[in-house]
């Protein structure tokens, strides 16, 4: 099968530091993928790659096998494609918009009928514990974890191929973080979804995903799956991460 993303010796460097340092990785097409690391390690700067937001020196990412463009067309055709959820949701979040503006704008680029869609957003908000209420609001009249699981609402309503999403559980209370991987995990299992989870939280990736990649420094320390990952990591920077955090669980 065809893969949904796939990156191929990807360089980058900022000034003197490597924040990509020849990293190479394949995401089968309906999986869940983790990219797990320290802060630092390069998580972050590996996704605004695969969005195209950020050139690489070196390498080639395909999406869904074809090269990446970083024209401006190619970028909004992408976003049908591929929907990301970044770490500070709330500066993604467009201050002068109210979130139902927000989510109306989702029936035209998908060209669907408003309500078909606000039928579609009732059932996320739902899932996500969202009051109606917060489509009246502005993203600076809501809370740090309201913002991120309006973020997450935002691109699940774009029924993407592939969802990208950079630390989705930071900010949330303990309860509501088992019950969101759980409505990723279901949305991507019904829809045939491709899920990459970013997470320094080791607990998350062994929850949610099949396989993984550990970043250190900008390289791709370890890859494989999850279960024989955690179970014998080969490299001792993995093996320092999983006693690092011994005790964090997602419940
Ligand atoms: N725009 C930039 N300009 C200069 N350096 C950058 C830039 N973006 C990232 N870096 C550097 O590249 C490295 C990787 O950063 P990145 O944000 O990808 O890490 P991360 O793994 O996402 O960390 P965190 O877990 O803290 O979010 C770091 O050393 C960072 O300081
Ligand atoms: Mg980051």
């Amino acid at each position: 099968m065809m893969d949904a993303i796939s990156i191929s010796k990807a360089r980058l460097r900022f000034g003197q530091t490597i924040a990509l340092d020849d990293v190479s990785l394949a995401i089968p097409q309906g999986t869940c993928f983790g990219i797990v690391g320290e802060s630092g390690s390069g998580k972050t700067t590996l996704m605004r790659a695969i969005l195209g937001l950020q050139k690489l020196d070196q390498g080639d990412v395909c999406i869904l096998g074809m090269p990446l463009s970083h024209s401006r067309a190619a970028l909004k055709k992408r976003a049908r494609v591929l929907q990301p959820i970044f770490q500070d949701p709330a500066a993604s979040l467009s201050p002068r918009s109210r979130i139902r503006t927000l989510m109306g704008e989702v029936a035209t680029v998908l060209n669907e009928p408003l309500a078909v869609t606000y039928e579609r957003l009732g059932v996320i908000l739902n899932r996500l514990g969202l009051p109606k209420g917060i489509l009246d609001k502005y993203p600076h009249e809501i809370s740090g974890g309201q913002a991120r699981r309006v973020a997450i609402a935002r691109a699940l309503l774009m029924k993407p191929s592939i969802l990208i999403a950079d630390e989705p559980t930071a900010g949330l209370d303990v309860s509501v973080q088992g019950d969101l991987l759980n409505l990723l995990q279901d949305i991507r299992q019904s829809e045939n979804m491709t899920l990459v989870v970013i997470s320094h939280n080791l607990a998350v990736v062994r929850l949610i995903a099949e396989n993984a990649v550990v970043m250190c420094a900008g390289k791709a320390v370890e890859s494989g799956d999850v279960a024989s990952m955690f179970q014998s990591p080969r490299d001792a920077y993995t093996r320092e991460l999983l006693s690092a955090w011994p005790r964090l669980r997602v419940e």
